[in-house]
Formats: structure tokens, C-alpha cells, sequence
């Protein structure tokens, strides 16, 4: 993106649009009492658990838990990313999204980009005309064909040819934009010349179908056999994936995807009918990949070479995969036979050979406890608790989820370790689903909630909820920084934040988090139904926080009190004593 949107326009955007209108025209919706219902879009489901809030301004499914607001709904519904959503949510409203005039980075006007779009379309339609006339394209062509690439599947992809000449761009196209494209490349001594010359032509497209980038293959065994785009304002290898735009035009929603590692497997694959493959652009897939491909499917099989470098960069790869892997998303690893690709492999075993072989593929867990199995000696202790240390920092890193747990017992029983740190696991995570759905969870004491958990969840809750409470918080004379309470530090950080960003509701407070380690926290608080009808909110809030601030000073009084007899006070400590009790 070549500018930024203003926080504060997103901000009033999100107050200007309610999200029950904006939901209802994605997704029919049923009134019941004070919410909007309707059946998930997320998870399949017969009876209605996603609710919509209009109070809130937030969404939330009691089956699958997703949440959040406007933005969060357009960005998981249609597949969007952050920008796009609140285009498209200003679109919704009717409003234009403004810029900030500050240019980062490349200092690129979006008017230069729409050039560089248009040209680098250009420069593909000529690659694709020299293919068809020209009587060296002639030649690609014949070699494609060689290869098996039928002429529907060449043009699906866009196919071309980047005749062997040094200037054949140069002399065609506006030389400032092909140097800004990447397309041309200036030596030491000042030539400037094509990048690609004599090489079959590969369209990288983005997901919108923009032509970004280009790949090139030689037609013999000449070196380098293959030869990219580099790095520019259009064009980032570490988050584009080839084949998605294709994929997404044969089916919006695929079952899975598959990863493979060149630009001919996708081709070959979507020639035999398998069209759900992509490939990332010969770097390991990266964290922002597999979100990306996680946006359009709930399962990823990963592609390598059965040898022990493919095992490796299959065990590099998967790395990554454990932040982004939330209940219900799937991974695979599909190892190939030696020297095979997934382009000779559907060729010589064909799609119901490469289908069965790819349904049977490992699971994530299975391939990631085989690896530590096969390095370590689980019939020693010593490897047992190798194992445990090796495997914990990598399941921490996995969302809250029933796969978590479960992956936290396999270990168990792989390492016949149990430890307190795996049952206090756990239990948060237990506390945290209770908070998320159980409806009565503020008022419920569990065997550690001694009510004062209570106090502070409700307090924190009321305040995420209406943050205009802040506010009359600051009129009330009182010294708050005495308060002292599990959460003390989030309840803080809330009303810095409310102080700086002054969110007119919960979802604008909510967006002001995106992304930051509160995030989930914050979205939970919100959630929370706190049993509180609208004329009691300042009631019970304050009554939560005085009860809090009782609390405080008693804890700190026998502190002092202890510490007295203990070893005595010095004189600070006796005045604090003393103020404490005759406020008592
Ligand atoms: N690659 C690259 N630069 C190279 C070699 C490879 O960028 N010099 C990337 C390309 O994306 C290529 C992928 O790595 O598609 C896999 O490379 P390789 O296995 O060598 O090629 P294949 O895809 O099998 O190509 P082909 O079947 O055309 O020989
Ligand atoms: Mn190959």
C-alpha cells in the first residue's frame, strides 16, 4: 500500500456503520430479545449460535467462537485482508477512505501503481503474443506442449514468451516504469537491457488477479534454469503465493490447498484436474503465506521430496504452521517419492494415484512427533525429557484450542510426563473458554475464585463495554493507583488507552488492539455478558471497583501491620499505617 488510512477515519467508520445492517446484507439475520442471530458462517451448524450485538457492535458465535467486529466479520466472510476490509466497509457506508498524504517506504503515489498494473499487463500480453507468433515462441510453445501444457491451461495461466533480444521491452514500453516493474536491469557500466530474455513466462498474479511479478524458464538446460522478479513495489515473494488467483477462479472455496514447490507442478496438476495447488515462489512458505491460504481453506498439504532434504525444508516449513493453527485448520505433509515432483508424479501414477497418496499424507502431529521419535531415545528418560523441552516451546506457540490440548496430550503420553505446568495450562485455558461462553461466568465462583476474581473481571468487562465509564471514572476524586488486583495492569493499560483514543464503543476499543498482546484479552472482556441491565452499568461498576479498592487497602494494611511486627516500619510506613486506620 502506498499510504495509510487514518486511525481516526477507520474509528468513525466503524461508529457511522452498524453491524447488524452490515451483517444482515452478507447473512440474513433473526431478531431475538436484545440480539441478532443467525447460523455461523464459520462452522457448520443446524441451530443458530452466531449473535450479533447491537449494542456491542460485535459478533460472536457460541459454537466456534469467532468474534469481533464490522472489520473482523468482512475480513473473515469475504476473505479479506485489513485494508481491503475497511475498503470494502467503506464502500458499505458510502464513504471514500481517505489517505494520509505521509508516503512510506517507496514513496509511491497510488496514481504510479495503477501505471505499474497496467503496464506490467501489457508486458504479459506481449510474452503472450510472442508465444503464439513469433517464430521462437513458436519453439516455447512446441516445448510447453512437449510437456504437456494444453493451450487452454497455457492461456488460464497466461503463458508467454520473452524473446531472446535485449531490448525488446526497452524498445516497447515506458522505460522509467519497467525499471520501477523490475523488468529491466542496468549493468555496471550503465546498459540497460531486458531482464528476461529467451525465456517462457510465468505471470505471478495476486489474488485480485494484478499482475505483480514474472517467473522465466529456459527452454534447454542452460543455467539459472529459472529466474524471478525481483523484489519491487508490486511485487513481495515472502507473502504471494503462484496459482492462487487461477485456484480461486475455478472455486472460491476450495476443500484444501495444496503447497507445492514449483511453477510447472501447478501447472501440470491443474492440467490433470487437480487445480487447488500453489506454490510459494522458491521460498519456504512463511508465516504470512499460510495465513493468507488459511483465509481461503481449512486445509494445507505441504509438498516435498521423500529425501533428507526434503525433510528438512518439510520440518522448516512447518515451523511457522503452529501459531497459525486454531481448531478446525489443518495441515498435511505429502512426502514424494525420490526424484519425483508433483508434475512427474501425476504423470506417471495419474490424479487417482496423486489423489490417494495426498489423502494419506501425514498429519502435522504425526509428522511432528515421528520427527522427534525418530531423533530422539524415548526408551531413555534422558530422551523422554529431551522430548518435553524440544516440543513444549512449540505447542505453546499454538492458539487456545481443543487441538492443543490434545497435541499437550500426546506428549503426555509420549514422555509419561506430568507436570503442574501442563494441568495449570489447562486450566486457563479452561477459565478463558468459560469467560468466552458461559453466559453467567461473572457471577460464578470456581474452587480458586475467592469473588475477588469476580470483582475485577466484572469491572474490567463493564468498562471494555462502555468505555464512556472511563470518563466518569476521572471525575470521581479518588486515588485509583492503590488498586491492586489480578488484572490491575490490563485495567490500566484499558484506560490509557480509552484516555488516548477516546473510542465512542466496545468495537472501536476493540480495533484500537488489533494485533497487540491484549488483543485477545481485550475481545474476550467484550464478550463477556455480565448480567448488567443498562440503567445499573454505573452502579455496578463502581460498586465492583470500591470493592476492589476495600480489598486493596486491607491487603496492604496487614502488610504493613505484619511488617510492623516483624521487623518495625520506618517513617513513611507508620504515616501510611496511620492515614489507613483513621480512614478505616
Ligand atoms: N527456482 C527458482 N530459481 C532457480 C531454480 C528454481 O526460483 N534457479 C524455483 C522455481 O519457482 C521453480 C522451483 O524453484 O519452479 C522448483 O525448482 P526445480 O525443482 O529446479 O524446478 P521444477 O519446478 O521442477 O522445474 P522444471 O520441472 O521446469 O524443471
Ligand atoms: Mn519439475
Amino acid at each position: 500500500m502506498s499510504s495509510r488510512i487514518p486511525r481516526q477515519f477507520i474509528d468513525e467508520l466503524l461508529v457511522r456503520v452498524d453491524i447488524v445492517d452490515l451483517i444482515d446484507s452478507h447473512l440474513p439475520l433473526k431478531k431475538t430479545g436484545n440480539s441478532f442471530v443467525a447460523r455461523c458462517p464459520f462452522h457448520v451448524e443446524k441451530s443458530p449460535s452466531f449473535s450479533v450485538s447491537r449494542k456491542k457492535q460485535f459478533f460472536h458465535c457460541f459454537g466456534c467462537g469467532a468474534s469481533g467486529n464490522a472489520i473482523s466479520f468482512l475480513m473473515d466472510f469475504s476473505h479479506l485482508d485489513f485494508v481491503e476490509a475497511v475498503e470494502d466497509l467503506a464502500g458499505f457506508a458510502g464513504v471514500e477512505v481517505p489517505r494520509e498524504s505521509i508516503e512510506y517506504q517507496s514513496g509511491q503515489k497510488k496514481g504510479d501503481l495503477n501505471s505499474l498494473y497496467v503496464l506490467m499487463e501489457q508486458v504479459a500480453a506481449f510474452y503472450m503474443e510472442q508465444l503464439r507468433t513469433s517464430d521462437e515462441g513458436k519453439k516455447a510453445a512446441e516445448y510447453l506442449k512437449n510437456r504437456g501444457v494444453s493451450g487452454n491451461c497455457a492461456s488460464d495461466f497466461m503463458l508467454g514468451y520473452a524473446p531472446d533480444e535485449w531490448k525488446a521491452l526497452a524498445g516497447r514500453f515506458n522505460q522509467k516504469l519497467l525499471i520501477e516493474a523490475g523488468l529491466l536491469v542496468s549493468s555496471e557500466n550503465g546498459q540497460i537491457y531486458d531482464r528476461f530474455r529467451g525465456r517462457i513466462m510465468f505471470p505471478i498474479r495476486d489474488k485480485r488477479g494484478r499482475i505483480i511479478g514474472f517467473g522465466g524458464r529456459v527452454l534447454d538446460n542452460s543455467l539459472p534454469k529459472y529466474l524471478n522478479s525481483p523484489e519491487t513495489s508490486l511485487f513481495h515473494k515472502g507473502k504471494e503465493v503462484y496459482g492462487l488467483y487461477e485456484l480461486l477462479e475455478k472455486d472460491a472455496k476450495p476443500q484444501r490447498i495444496l503447497i507445492v514447490e514449483g511453477y510447472m507442478d501447478v501447472i501440470a496438476l491443474a492440467q490433470f484436474g487437480i487445480h487447488y495447488s500453489v506454490a510459494a515462489l522458491g521460498t519456504a512458505a512463511s508465516q504470512a503465506h499460510l495465513d493468507l491460504l488459511f483465509r481461503f481453506s481449512s486445509e494445507l498439504v505441504f509438498c516435498f521430496d521423500g529425501d533428507k532434504a526434503g525433510r528438512e525444508a518439510a520440518w522448516r516449513a512447518m515451523e511457522p504452521a503452529f501459531s497459525s493453527l486454531k481448531d478446525g485448520r489443518q495441515i498435511r505433509i505429502m512426502l514424494l517419492p525420490q526424484n519425483q515432483d508433483p508434475d512427474s508424479l501425476v504423470r506417471e501414477e495419474g490424479v487417482d494415484g496423486f489423489i490417494s497418496r495426498m489423502q494419506t499424507a501425514e498429519t502435522l502431529s504425526e509428522f511432528f512427533f515421528g520427527h522427534f521419535s525418530n531423533e530422539l531415545n524415548l526408551s531413555e528418560m534422558e530422551g523422554r525429557a529431551q522430548l518435553v523441552s524440544k516440543v513444549k516451546p512449540y505447542l505453546e506457540k499454538m492458539p487456545e484450542s481443543v487441538f492443543k490440548e490434545m497435541m499437550f496430550a500426546r506428549l503426555k503420553e509420549l514422555s509419561g510426563w506430568v507436570s503442574l505446568d501442563v494441568l495449570e495450562n489447562a486450566a486457563t485455558f479452561a477459565s478463558k473458554q468459560s469467560l468466552k461462553q458461559a453466559p453467567r461466568a461473572a457471577g460464578r465462583k470456581g474452587p480458586q475464585d475467592n469473588g475477588r476474581l469476580s470483582s475485577a473481571r466484572v469491572a474490567i468487562a463493564l468498562l471494555v463495554q462502555n468505555p464512556r465509564l472511563a470518563e466518569v471514572l476521572e471525575q470521581r476524586e479518588i486515588d485509583w493507583s492503590e488498586l491492586e488486583f489480578s488484572g490491575v495492569t490490563l485495567f490500566k493499560n484499558i484506560l490509557q488507552m480509552i484516555a488516548d483514543k477516546n473510542p465512542a464503543n466496545a468495537a472501536v476499543l476493540v480495533e484500537c488492539y488489533r494485533g497487540a498482546a491484549e488483543e485477545k484479552s481485550i475481545k474476550a472482556l467484550a464478550l463477556l455478558d455480565s448480567q448488567v441491565s443498562d440503567d445499573k452499568i454505573d452502579a455496578v461498576f463502581f460498586d465492583s471497583l470500591d470493592r476492589l479498592l476495600i480489598q486493596a487497602r486491607e491487603t496492604a494494611l496487614t502488610r504493613l501491620l505484619n511488617k510492623g511486627k516483624a521487623e518495625g516500619l520506618d517513617a513513611e510506613e507508620k504515616e501510611a499505617l496511620r492515614k489507613m486506620l483513621a480512614t478505616k
